[in-house]
């Protein structure tokens, strides 16, 4: 239960906001002086300190400052009956939480104690971080409750005691690498953990990167080096978007999970390999088994466990836990005190689509975290969801059209088409020119114009 503490010397207000707040639950204390408020606290600390600028005894705002020295968590909400600006400004400065006027509105002060109360426990979150940052992020926090994700908690729980090869799939965001990664460091913690993005690289230098090469093997080896399986040694290689490696690679890789053991390009040893392998992939493998572009006995082999992670949309369950759970670290990393979303903000996160999953809603939360004026985000901060009006994907496809059905003028498709790609994809600059088939400067000045940030690269 957490506990109030409320300084004024009218009686009267003491006695309605005791009534009051009790009655919602609250521990509530009262004193009509500074000193006694001060030594109320100083016996006994509380989250939210109600404080009346005007005392008979001493200034509220020194009072505000020996709050503060006790506790420096401590959230002051101040009361006066006066409207003047300076006032206001010099106690925010002093490090109040809010500042509420004379007549007392019981709705505006209980918003203000919710807020306060909720970014204390935000605080207390990130202390806990801070106390022991490892904890949450080298296991990799998986936030998950319902059924789908618990039955991938159990699975991970299962291949961790084995070395057997993992296919994850699941939409673009959706976490797959942070699933090879908990998988990893619940298996093999102290060896080593190697990603290869297999879409990234073109094929000769895929297979030199996967099995190494031998000096001379080819113009630019000018020495021998390792492949990423050698490296890994017990540890883990994991293959991102696997379905992008060529038939021909993939012939080879085959070979080294059958036979567990590489060559390297241009030798003859065969060099032992122990890692084990995790391969992702956001595209549905079986259709491209049937397509012919993926090798059938390879995708067996690498399927014998797999994990499908299930897209955010499907998982409303999640939704409060993981923008929580985003929150504290985004404060972590960027030195907020974001306290949380405003409930309709939440509204619209439930109704929206999120093609680009967790990525997309943890860049949305970066971008108002750092442009956000309060502590709790609200609607106004989330510009490009409202621009796109919950309906992701669909909205583009949906004939062009706005909700109210309206045809879309070319250019406002042309901006919501790039808000997009942007949003939804991690692909650099240069990438997203070759995809919208466009020049650099011009895409520079469509970002410009529709005023979409572009924080990457
Ligand atoms: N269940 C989850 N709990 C907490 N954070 C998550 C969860 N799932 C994903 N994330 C976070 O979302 C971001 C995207 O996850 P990740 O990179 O693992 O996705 P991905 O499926 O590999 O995406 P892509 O297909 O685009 O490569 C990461 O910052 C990750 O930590
Ligand atoms: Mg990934």
């Amino acid at each position: 239960m957490a506990s109030i503490l409320v300084i004024d010397d009218d009686s009267s207000i003491c006695e309605s906001l005791d009534l009051y707040l009790s009655e919602e639950g609250y521990r509530v204390r009262v004193a009509l002086t500074g000193t006694d408020g001060l030594n109320l606290f100083v016996e006994e600390p509380a989250e939210v300190v109600i404080l009346d600028v005007r005392l008979p005894d001493v200034d509220g705002f020194s009072i505000l400052e020996d709050l503060q020295e006790e506790d420096e968590n401590v959230k002051v909400i101040m009361i006066t009956a006066y409207h003047d600006m300076e006032t206001t400004i010099t106690a925010m400065k002093l490090g109040a939480f809010d500042y509420i006027h004379k007549p007392i509105n019981i709705d505006e002060l209980e918003i203000a104690i919710k807020k306060a109360l909720k970014t204390s426990e935000m605080e207390k979150k990130i202390d806990d971080f801070m106390t022991d940052p490892d904890r949450a992020f080298k296991t990799g926090d998986i936030i998950g409750n319902g059924p789908r994700m618990r039955e991938i908690f159990k699975t991970i729980g299962v291949v961790a005691q084995s070395r057997t090869t993992v296919l994850i799939q699941g939409e673009s965001g959706t976490g797959k690498e942070l699933i090879a990664k908990v998988i990893h460091t619940n298996t093999s913690p102290d060896e080593p953990y190697i990603a290869v993005n297999c879409s990234a690289i073109v094929e000769t230098l895929l297979e030199s990167e996967l099995f190494g090469h031998e000096k001379g093997s080819f113009t630019g080896a000018i020495a021998r080096k390792q492949g990423k399986f050698e490296l890994a040694r017990k540890g883990t290689v994991f293959l991102d978007e696997i379905s992008e490696m060529s038939l021909n690679l993939q012939a080879k890789l085959l070979r080294v999970l059958q036979e567990r053991e590489v060559e390297r390009v241009g030798g003859k040893d065969r060099v032992p390999v122990h890692a084990r392998v995790i391969a992702a992939t956001n595209k549905n493998m079986r259709d491209l088994v049937k397509e012919g572009t993926f090798r059938d006995d390879l995708f067996y082999r690498l399927n014998i466990v797999s994990i499908t992670i299930p897209p955010l949309r499907e998982r409303p369950e999640d939704m409060a836990p993981l923008v929580d759970y985003l929150l504290t670290k985004i404060n972590l990393e960027l030195h907020k005190r974001i306290g949380g979303v405003s409930e309709d903000v939440m509204e619209m996160f439930l109704q929206y689509n999120w093609p680009g999953n967790i990525r997309e809603l943890e860049n949305l939360l970066v971008r108002a975290a750092v442009v956000a004026k309060g502590q709790i985000l609200g609607k106004n901060d989330f510009p490009d969801l409202l621009a796109e009006k919950g309906n992701g994907p669909a909205s583009v496809a949906d004939e062009g059209k706005d909700e109210s059905g309206r045809f879309l003028t070319l250019e406002e498709l042309e901006e919501r088409h790039i808000r997009r790609v942007v949003m939804e994809t991690t692909l650099n600059k240069g990438e997203i020119c070759q995809m919208l088939g466009i020049a650099r400067p011009t895409f520079e000045r469509k970002l410009e114009k529709y005023g979409i940030s572009f924080e990457r690269e």
